[in-house]
């Protein structure tokens, strides 16, 4: 199966800046990797527009539980679907920590973005106190059971909290690791369809670690956060 590159732009993205980094990926010409940006909300409409006709996915970073109503400030799976999105990255450990949420809210959340369409991308991973106590296989574990559905088709992202933005990458033993832990709970709980979904890895991957990286076995891809909002850095992240 094809390796997904995934840019989580989180919170940056001016117009000016959305344009700059989505125009190049129109001429990233052939490659033997999918790519998907997510930006910032607000950004979903022009940047799908710009990438429209090309292999390039965007995404939202997050949707609310509803399809509509009275939710001052939320945005809706079908509004992500209608501004131009195909995938909605949930459960992201940034929205775990500032925003309370909890396993069953990814999970009410991830049903919602598949009744709309939209492919989720269910984000876990461990802190780095839990990693210390030892906890880091317990912690993962139970977020997969909380924010997986049961009938869940969908992306799962690997992001260890000490990982990410600290420029501190996971070895590849400790992907590797997680990543097997992963997959066998995933066809515990799936199945055969357990087998082939995507795991991807995301905690500072750069293009100098993406190619080590992507080579280690359950790996489908990766989340890129801070690379991602260069294109020529992700256009190498997807190349290594
Ligand atoms: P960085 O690549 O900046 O470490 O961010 C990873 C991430 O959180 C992607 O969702």
């Amino acid at each position: 199966m094809r390796q997904l590159i995934a840019g989580n732009w989180k919170m940056f993205g001016l117009t000016a800046e959305a344009v700059a980094i989505a125009t190049p990926l129109l001429e990233a010409g052939a490659l033997t990797r999918d790519l998907l940006v997510c930006p910032p909300a607000t950004q979903i409409a022009l940047v799908s527009r710009l990438l429209a006709g090309s292999p390039v996915a965007v995404g939202g970073q997050d949707c609310h539980t509803e399809t509509h109503g009275a939710h001052t400030g939320d945005i809706s799976a079908p509004m992500l679907r209608d501004a131009g999105a195909s995938y909605v990255i949930l459960g992201h450990s940034e929205r775990r920590q500032n925003h309370g949420e909890t396993d069953s809210l990814v999970r009410a959340k991830t049903l919602a973005a598949v009744a709309a369409g939209l492919t989720p991308i269910v984000c876990v991973g461990e802190s780095a106190e839990e990693r210390q106590a030892g906890w880091e296989t317990a912690v993962v574990g139970k977020q997969l059971n909380g924010s997986l559905p049961d009938d869940f088709a969908g992306i799962v992202a690997y992001e260890p909290v000490w990982a990410i933005g600290t420029g501190r990458t996971a070895t590849e033993g400790d992907v590797a690791a997680m990543h097997l832990f992963i997959r066998q709970a995933l066809v515990r709980r799936f199945g055969p369809a357990g087998e082939a979904m995507p795991i991807l890895y995301g905690g500072s991957v750069r293009p100098s670690n993406a190619a080590s990286l992507l080579a280690v076995p359950h790996v489908g891809g990766a989340l890129v956060g801070g690379a991602s909002l260069k294109a020529s850095d992700f256009l190498d992240i997807a190349r290594a």
